[in-house]
């Protein structure tokens, strides 16, 4: 039977996700893929932190233990920050690995060029875990391309922004109290202020400009706008009002190929559809000629759902995923 020898860069929340499911997911990957998967190497910055026990896998802070090693198809990338990612990924690729990312801060920027340089080297790129956590919407996009011009995407980009105004609508505790708990929960970045200032939400956005539009608009014209002004008061004035905060990521594009993008809290009403948003959850509306409006609504955060979707890009570039999830 093949084995196929994988690496994971990371060992945080998702990393420890991605681990956690190839392997409670052994019997299924194997009988119905016939195929094992092997994690061959582990890359962390601090070897001798305490983590969960990797029997078989070595656990490394050199990255060129798992480049130089011939054996290893794939490679999964969960760490932090635009580098020294960017600098392991352009080198996996030229040596010929596969890569499976969930680094948004890195792939915003040099997601286009990682994806140019795969092309060329004939290896896969999976990027679904980039945006909006575990909802499937770089499939659901890539898939809709090659027919539907895409006019506009819009929505909740940032799981631990609506989880803050969820909580301090719902349950009254305050913004700094709620941050905690989304941080406790896995799901802030390192630096939460990323979260909070809507940087997350517009760098996710600037990848699905890319997919959708085939390019980004100029950064420094995006108005970005965060949810760290929004007291718990003004989210009390709303909720009298029937009216919620949302924190709005979005980008559409105009008669003359001109692409507007924004990020900031929008108060929602009762009729929309990102009204009942709560939580961790994500959600995004597709805009497109032909299908019209598409919403998706799911997780948009956390250690199990980001890893399931780096799982699905996994499985769909094995060729296997329908069938494996309709008998998991
Ligand atoms: P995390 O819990 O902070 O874990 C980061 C891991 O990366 C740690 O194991 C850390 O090593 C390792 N690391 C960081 N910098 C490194 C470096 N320079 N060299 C080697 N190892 C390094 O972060 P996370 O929440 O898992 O997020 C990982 C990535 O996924 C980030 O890019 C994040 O934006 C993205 N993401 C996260 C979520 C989520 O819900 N958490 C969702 C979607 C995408 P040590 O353990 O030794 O510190
Ligand atoms: N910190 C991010 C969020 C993780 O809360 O949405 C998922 O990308």
């Amino acid at each position: 039977m093949a084995s196929i020898k994988v690496a994971l860069l990371g060992f945080g929340t998702v990393g420890e996700g991605i681990y956690r499911i190839l392997n409670e997911r052994k019997e299924e990957i194997k009988r119905e893929m016939g195929c094992t998967i092997d994690i061959v190497s582990i890359l962390v910055r601090d070897k001798e932190k305490e983590r969960l026990a990797t029997p078989g896998t070595k656990i490394t802070d050199d990255i060129q233990e798992i480049l130089l090693n011939p054996d290893i198809d794939l490679i999964f990338e969960a760490i932090v920050g635009e580098e020294p990612a960017y600098t392991f990924l352009s080198d996996a690729i030229e040596k010929g690995f596969h890569i499976i990312t969930a680094n948004k801060t890195m792939f915003a920027k040099h997601g286009p060029a990682l994806l140019k340089h795969a092309e060329f080297r004939g290896v896969y790129v999976g990027y679904e875990a980039t945006t909006a956590g575990g909802i499937p919407i770089i499939r659901t996009v890539t898939n809709l391309l090659p027919t539907d011009r895409v006019l506009r995407i819009r929505g909740i980009l940032n799981g631990t922004s609506n989880f803050i105004l969820t909580k301090m609508r719902e349950e009254g505790i305050p913004f700094k109290a709620a941050l905690h708990e989304a941080q406790t929960l896995g799901y802030a970045e390192a630096d939460p202020t990323d979260d909070i200032s809507g940087k997350d939400a517009f760098r996710k956005l600037m990848i699905l400009s890319a997919l959708a539009f085939g390019t980004q608009p100029n950064w420094q014209d995006v108005s970005v706008v965060g949810i760290d002004k929004i007291t718990i008061e003004d989210v009390a004035d709303a909720s009298k009002a029937k009216l919620r905060y949302r924190h709005v990521a979005d980008i559409l594009i105009d008669e003359k190929g001109t692409l507007h993008g924004s990020v900031g809290p929008v108060l929602i009403g009762t009729h929309h559809s990102l009204y009942g948003v709560e939580g961790v959850d994500n959600a995004i509306i597709v805009e497109t000629d032909y299908l019209g409006a598409l919403t998706l609504v799911g997780p948009g955060a956390g250690m199990y759902p980001t890893a399931s979707a780096m799982v699905g890009d996994f499985l769909q570039m094995i060729g296997k995923r329908e069938k494996v999830l309709v008998n998991s």
